[in-house]
């Protein structure tokens, strides 16, 4: 692949039907649950991106066995323990880009008293993972540092369940503490701000002992430890993260439609819907079903062109956290001032993307004032630009790389966009779907 791609015209008024790639936060999910069975599961339209990719050859050097083909993918699981690693000598888990495998693959490793080295690229060493070795702590687990990779982990042989308050709304971390409870002895409680659910679903649907009471802001889990899970089959459905840049593209673009197929609308996923239709976007779900337990639907789009400004609600920030470099966007097109708080979680991704954000909206003059955590954004509907404009340097974020390339073809200009491979991690058919929409 090209490393940098230039875009020097806007996109022309389209029409079409596409599908996207498969769930990355239930692809991960899936690979990290079938690890834990002895028999095979199956998985069909899992997502093979980078991320994905780097938790399959994970699971493997913990002793699964995993058989990918063009359209499915098997895993036979090692079960609960790791007796099997003894004789290996140094063991190195790599995970690579990716937050979500690199915090919940620890939580996995809590009854292994081999230690175990995790590393990861230059983006994920910067990553904050005292999130997930704290509580971890707590079940027993040792490491020789806490905050960042590479980390090295040592699990006990008899874990017993935590109580554990979860204050960040982070998915990863109330994931990598369900996987350690389901070695722990007794109970494990956990009270966590609201975040994506994919993970108690998933353990209801495979009817592991867990019990969720809901308050306003946060849920209260109860998980018992289990000695083996069933296999799981799964048809991942579409990602509704990778979705929101076409959605995007078709709010901003003139007399355009588009619908795409099959996609997650877990209402833990679905704030960038939400808020998208708060500023006036035109967006409706058709053919809704349950799979699973996950909620699927198509999602048609029409250009919208009256959007305006929003004050965002704070209980919509979790579930649009990936999204709001794109939301940005239609705020800069939109009548009036939006605000975003409380979003300093955006920071710790992979790259800090609300300083990214910033930069970019400097870039295509749209007046806007950033702080650690918040950002107001001064829209303008007549928003047009004639310049040139390059974006580099920003570790490799494909969300920031998706969506540079939505403003280029919404805004105009001349811009350059580097490292094109960042689409890899999370969404590698972004360029070619891309390029059907334009055809
Ligand atoms: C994810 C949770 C979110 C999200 C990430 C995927 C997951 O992070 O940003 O892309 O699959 O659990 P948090 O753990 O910070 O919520």
């Amino acid at each position: 692949m090209e490393k940098f791609i230039r875009i020097n015209k806007k996109i022309n008024s389209f029409s079409k039907k596409i599908c996207v790639e498969g769930d990355k936060s239930l692809s991960i999910r899936w690979v990290i649950l079938s690890s834990l069975s002895k028999k095979k599961s199956i998985a069909y339209n899992l997502l093979k991106s980078e991320d994905v990719l780097s938790a399959l050859d994970c699971i493997k050097t913990l002793g699964s066995k995993v058989k990918i083909s063009k359209d499915k993918c098997e895993i036979i699981g090692n079960g609960f323990n790791f007796k099997n690693l003894k004789n290996k000598k140094k063991l190195i888990l790599n995970a690579g880009n990716s937050g979500t495998l690199g915090r919940i693959i620890l939580g996995l490793l809590i009854n292994s008293k081999k230690k175990i080295k995790l590393i990861g690229d230059k983006s994920l060493s910067k990553r904050d993972f005292s999130r997930v070795t704290l509580p971890l702590k707590k079940f027993g687990a040792k490491f020789n540092r806490h905050k960042s990779l590479p980390i090295e982990m040592e699990g006990l042989e008899n874990p017993r369940g935590i109580n554990y308050l979860e204050k960040k709304g982070s998915a990863q971390c109330k994931t990598t503490i369900m996987l350690a409870a389901l070695k722990s002895k007794g109970i494990t409680k956990i009270k966590a701000k609201k975040s994506r659910n994919h993970t108690e679903l998933l353990f209801k649907y495979l009817k592991i002992p867990i019990k969720i009471k809901k308050s306003r802001n946060f849920d209260h889990i109860k998980i018992n430890s289990v000695n083996e899970i069933k296999p799981l089959n799964y048809k991942i459905p579409g990602d509704i993260s990778s979705c929101a840049f076409f959605i995007v593209l078709t709010l901003l673009t003139k007399n355009s439609q588009l619908l795409i197929k099959d996609i997650n609308i877990n209402p833990s996923r679905t704030g960038v819907i939400r808020i998208l239709k708060m500023m006036g976007a035109k967006i409706k779900f058709i053919n809704q079903k349950i799979y699973k337990g996950e909620r699927i639907s198509d999602i048609f789009v029409k250009s919208s062109t009256n959007l305006k400004g929003i004050n965002c609600p704070v209980n919509y920030n979790s579930s649009a956290i990936d999204e709001f470099l794109v939301i940005f966007l239609v705020a800069a097109k939109s009548r009036g001032i939006s605000y975003f708080k409380n979003l300093s979680e955006l920071n710790q991704k992979e790259s800090p993307r609300l300083k990214w954000a910033s930069k970019i909206l400097n870039l295509l003059e749209i007046k806007n004032i950033t702080t650690k955590s918040s950002i107001k954004i001064y829209g303008n509907p007549n928003l047009n630009l004639n310049k040139k404009i390059t974006i580099k340097n920003f570790l490799k974020d494909h969300r920031v790389f998706m969506m540079s390339v939505v403003a280029a073809l919404t805004f105009g200009g001349k811009w350059k966009i580097h490292d094109c491979n960042s689409i890899k991690t999370s969404f590698p058919k972004f360029l070619e779907i891309l390029k059907k929409i334009k055809a």
